[in-house]
């Protein structure tokens, strides 16, 4: 077993051929770690020496593939959040939890509120507390642009009045009080990161609740029409899914920000049509999109204001539009088989 005795282990800290200890390593949890955003920051988190990643995943919406080429790294905990007792002992002692798991969509908190209030109040609310009794160093929440709701003035400001419209915006704007209130109650360190829509490869085009870049990929490559609610002129700031990754990773390192709440966003607006146009051409093609009514709960614009993000945190998002669709749509081209409409 000589391999196991390399310098800074001790026998005793082999405790699994996935549970490697060392004195030096940190622990770094990641909740949704099996998802695509989060699966990416745990790629990201990997790349530094120090780190131990450990994932909290119950697989509804996340995909153990998604972590495929670094499997043998990460140690996967299949646990849903909303099992505060379980959760307990996976995240005592850890340098820092990122919580990202979380029942996206809109629509979907719509169409079927129960689970996600769960899992997004519920479970949010175990896994700050999970982290505090844990003796947890600080929680990067994932929090969402969706609790600016429709506030006329673009960009949007973190001093600005939340006005959520959904039960998703909502459900995210509790969660990063609950992080605000663990650290002003409990002395826990907390960074709340409203991330505004999110793309990039392995976001899951799979779903009728899937966002909207995912599905127009999806579409792109099988050449069928998407379908866009509304006119197709409501706008985003689409956020390339590393430039999130990489904020996280700052937020948890930042000095004097705890009980903070940040934009994580590109600072740029998009249309749908422009978005769909851009793709058309990159793939060389020509699709008349369908256009379907609005869908209920639904923001007309989004951009998000960074400057805070990038006075404190040291935000610096490093992909235009372009180059995260470009680097985005070669991934699908990869997965086309899993993309085909069956
Ligand atoms: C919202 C949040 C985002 C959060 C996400 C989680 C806002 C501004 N953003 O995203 O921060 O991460 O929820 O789920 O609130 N659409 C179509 N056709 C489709 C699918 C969607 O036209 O097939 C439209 C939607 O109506 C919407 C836009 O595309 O106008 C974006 O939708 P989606 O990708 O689902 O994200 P948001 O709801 O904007």
């Amino acid at each position: 077993m000589g391999c196991c005795h390399g310098p800074g282990y001790r026998w005793w800290q082999w405790r699994s051929g996935f549970e490697r200890v060392t004195e030096n390593m940190k622990k770094y949890i990641v909740t949704g770690g099996a998802g695509f955003i989060g699966s990416a920051l745990v790629r990201t988190l990997l790349q530094q020496a120090d780190s131990e990643v450990e994932v909290i995943d119950n697989l509804l919406t996340g995909y153990e593939h998604n972590l495929e080429e670094v499997r043998d790294r990460v140690q996967l905990h299949r646990l849903d959040i909303r099992d505060g007792a379980a959760l307990a002992p996976v995240i005592r002692g850890a340098d820092t939890v990122f919580h990202l798991a979380a029942i996206p969509s809109v629509p979907r908190s719509i169409d079927n509120p129960v689970p996600s209030h769960e899992i997004n109040i519920d479970g949010t609310f175990n896994v700050f507390r999970a982290a505090e009794q844990g003796g947890v160093r600080r929680v990067v929440y994932a929090a969402s642009s969706s609790a600016y709701g429709d506030s006329e003035t673009l960009p949007k400001v973190e001093s600005m009045a939340p006005r959520p419209k959904s039960p998703y915006a909502v459900q995210k704007l509790v969660g990063e009080q609950y992080a605000s209130v663990f650290h002003s109650c409990f002395g826990l360190e907390t960074v709340a990161l409203r991330f505004f829509n999110v793309y990039g490869p392995r976001q899951d085009p799979t779903s009728a609740y899937s966002g909207v870049l995912s599905l127009f990929m999806k579409h792109l490559l099988a050449r069928t029409a998407p379908t866009i609610f509304g006119d197709g002129e409501q706008s985003r700031d689409f956020t390339y899914v590393e430039d999130v990754a990489d904020l996280c990773v700052k937020a948890s390192r930042a000095e004097g920000v705890a009980g903070k709440m940040y934009n994580a966003g590109n600072g740029g607006r998009f249309t749908l049509k422009f978005v769909w146009d851009v793709l058309q051409k990159m793939e060389g093609v020509e699709i008349a999109p369908h256009f379907g009514p609005p869908r209920s709960g639904d923001v007309r614009h989004s951009m998000a204001d960074t400057r805070l993000a990038v006075a404190e945190l040291g935000h610096s998002p490093r992909f235009t539009i372009e180059e995260g669709l470009t680097r985005t749509l070669a991934w699908y081209r990869t997965q086309t088989i899993k993309t085909q409409p069956a």
